[in-house]
């Protein structure tokens, strides 16, 4: 199929050009650089509110928020000035900051699955030390992860399940020892048999087992809530550590994340994204006894130079108090399934089949009807009609994150009226696809 711009993307494209000399591909993270859609990537130069505008001046509505971060749009007011006001005194000391225990002493006053925690940079960083703890606690060095849940780029969980019955991991990139990837295990999601039996095959070898409890980055592959509990069962039974890892469902679904959501309490939880209110932060948390394993208090090093960073933390701090307001969650999710039940039962009517999934203010766009709970469901031919739906929608001004298997987020910015608009927009882009 061929992909006709009508709008103008001549700015977009020619700085792609010139960044391809800086940068391999042209970006800094490889899903910006739109290889599984069409066309240049945007380059954005300004947000508001539900919406952000790219160097050609097209605004669209944007469903991405910086791939989570922005659960209250961009530019929020609060958060501007906070930022503005802790950079007019400086950006760095590398010592603690006042600002770095008003962040902390907010989420664990508000948060009761965790009682300590420790700030990092990343989402990566904050698994990465998260597992590291978990192999300092329990003195075993084995991990096991699910296959379709996405940890950041951590050696050990860039890997998938390998081939037949084997559960132990292949890596998914060049430049991770095959050694690395044989220290993790992998197995489907929502299936407790396989859970199971690698537990009892390998628990004695096994520190942790990591999960994103609302998977979200290979579909919106949601579980069971009596699967998860059956993990946390089988962990406990196996002396094996759970980590939750909530880098998108943090501070998304509610407060309290997954943890909250499911009632289900995680050893360790790790966070990133909306922690930061759109500045590089990420955290892992655990009970004062978990934590107490870190240097300095203990013998697990980790350790970070720009960690607790006062400009970071003051935009965590505004983004994270705002999300504590009265029914701030409740409306979220609302509003999300508004907006979600408006465009399915237009594609209902139409017997197109499309099922869209949501929870708190995620939603993923299946182009099936079945209900998808593990990766091997998605069916890679139905990311052709994602790419004309998200071509189509680029040229009507919405956006969503340049891959099928991206979920979309809905902001406290995003108005009824915005909502609206994008529903009709998509519903006439769906006319499209299945045209
Ligand atoms: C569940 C989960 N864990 C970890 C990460 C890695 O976070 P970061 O990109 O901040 O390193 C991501 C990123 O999307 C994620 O979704």
């Amino acid at each position: 199929m061929k992909f006709e711009n009508r709008i103008n993307r001549t700015q977009s494209a020619s700085l792609f050009e010139e960044a391809k000399n800086y940068f391999p591909g042209g970006v800094n993270s490889p899903v910006r650089a739109f290889k599984s859609v069409s066309g240049p990537p945007l380059f954005i130069k300004r947000g508001e509110g539900c919406r952000f505008t790219d160097e050609d001046n097209n605004t669209y509505i944007d469903f991405c928020c910086s791939w989570g971060p922005l659960i209250l749009g961009h530019n929020n007011a609060e958060i501007k000035n906070m930022v503005i006001e802790t950079v007019e005194k400086g950006t760095s000391f590398g010592t603690p900051t006042k600002l770095g225990n008003s962040l902390g002493k907010l989420i664990l006053e508000n948060h009761s699955y965790i009682e300590k925690m420790r700030f990092v940079s990343s989402g990566t960083e904050a698994v990465m030390s998260a597992i590291r703890l978990a192999r300092g606690v329990k003195g075993k060095s084995k991990v096991l992860k699910f296959e379709g849940c996405y940890h950041g780029h951590v050696d050990s969980l860039m890997v998938k399940a390998g081939s037949g019955l084997a559960t132990f991991g292949v890596s998914t990139s060049a430049g991770i020892p095959e050694a690395f990837a044989k220290e993790t295990l992998v197995v489907p999601l929502n299936d407790k048999s396989a859970l199971k039996e690698a537990l009892e095959k390998h628990g004695d070898d096994i520190a942790c087992v990591i999960i994103e409890p609302i998977p979200a980055n290979n579909g919106l592959l949601l579980q069971e809530k009596s699967f998860l509990e059956y993990l946390r069962q089988v962990c406990t039974e196996h002396d094996v550590l759970l980590i939750f890892d909530e880098v998108i469902s943090g501070f998304r679904v509610g407060f309290e994340g997954a943890a909250g959501y499911y009632g289900i309490q995680p050893d360790i939880l790790t966070f990133g994204k909306i922690i930061g209110g759109g500045m590089p932060v990420g955290a892992y948390a655990a009970s004062a006894e978990i934590m107490g394993h870190i240097a300095p208090e203990g013998a697990v090093y980790q350790a970070g130079t720009l960690s607790a960073n006062p400009v970071a933390m003051a935009a965590g701090f505004a983004a994270l108090r705002q999300t504590l307001g009265s029914n701030f969650y409740e409306n979220l999710a609302q509003k999300t399934e508004y907006f979600v039940k408006k465009i399915q039962a237009y594609c209902d009517e139409q017997g197109y089949e499309v099922s869209i999934q949501n929870i708190g203010s995620i939603f993923w766009m299946a182009f099936t009807k079945e209900t998808i709970r593990s990766a091997d469901q998605i069916d890679p031919a139905s990311m052709e009609k994602f790419k004309i739906l998200h071509h189509d929608l680029l040229q009507r001004g919405v956006y969503l994150g340049p891959s099928g298997y991206e979920v979309g987020f809905v902001s406290a910015a995003h108005q009824k009226e915005d909502l609206d608009q994008a529903a009709e927009t998509i519903c006439v882009a769906m006319d499209i696809v299945f045209s």
